[in-house]
């Protein structure tokens, strides 16, 4: 079990240590790269279903690990938040530690796989953010992302920068024994043949990652209602 966090959470309200070193390892770079474009996108669903009156906004984020981005909702806006991880990697037990020590207590852990979460129930706000590149059936878990959400769904994925074959897709991952991969134009490809309501996407690198089939990050605010 880590003893480490995925995540800086100074930002958030307190200071901890990050695995597997703030400033050489791979968690701090990639986490500067992710996290102004999956933020930017939290408040800006917020502040739409705000204006649009919506007056209990529930946000709910797969693939947790320590649950940062749950955390930040909960203390930029959601009144609820929850985060949901197999925890196969042991990041839920510190979860539970952010939690309260960023202040925001009521953040719901969720032990299990995310296709096990029940579509009956909504969340405003879906973030499905760094974990379709796990997954050796991104589509499926992806289509069952959106059924989760009633108003916007925010995803990120590593994509290989490795080829630029708009037919790319693998399982597993290259050099690995499980995931799956897309490139950036595969993505933005399956994305398009799903026929989402795509209000803004990006593309960074992954710094910490020096592989090219690890270092591309694609990013969609997707908007389900109204
Ligand atoms: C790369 S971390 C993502 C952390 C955070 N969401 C972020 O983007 O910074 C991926 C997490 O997904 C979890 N995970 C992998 N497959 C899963 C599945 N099928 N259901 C739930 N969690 C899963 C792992 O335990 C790990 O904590």
């Amino acid at each position: 079990m880590p003893k480490l966090y995925y995540h800086d959470f100074s930002r958030l309200g307190f200071h901890n240590r990050q695995l597997p070193g703030i400033f050489t390892g791979i968690f701090a770079p990639n986490q500067e790269a992710k996290m102004p474009v999956i933020c930017a996108y939290i408040m800006l669903a917020i502040a739409k279903l705000r204006c649009e009156g919506e007056r209990e906004i529930s946000f709910a984020e797969l693939f947790c690990a320590d649950a940062f981005y749950s955390i930040f909702a909960r203390k930029w806006g959601a009144d609820t938040a929850v985060g949901i991880d197999n925890d196969r990697d042991g990041y839920l037990r510190l979860a539970s530690v952010a939690r309260k020590r960023a202040g925001v207590p009521d953040v719901q852990l969720v032990r299990g796989d995310v296709m096990e979460l029940p579509t009956n129930i909504k969340y405003s706000i879906v973030a499905n953010v760094g974990g379709l590149y796990h997954v050796e059936d991104p589509v499926r878990v992806l289509r069952h992302s959106w059924e989760l959400s009633s108003g916007f769904l925010i995803v990120q994925s590593a994509v290989s920068m490795a080829n630029d074959d708009p037919a790319y897709f693998e399982t597993p991952a290259p050099g690995w024994d499980w995931g799956s991969r897309f490139n950036r134009r595969s993505f933005q490809r399956m994305v398009e043949r799903e026929g989402y309501n795509v209000i803004d996407s990006a593309f960074n690198e992954l710094t910490g990652n020096e592989r090219l089939e690890d270092r591309g990050s694609v990013y969609y605010l997707i908007r389900k209602a109204p």
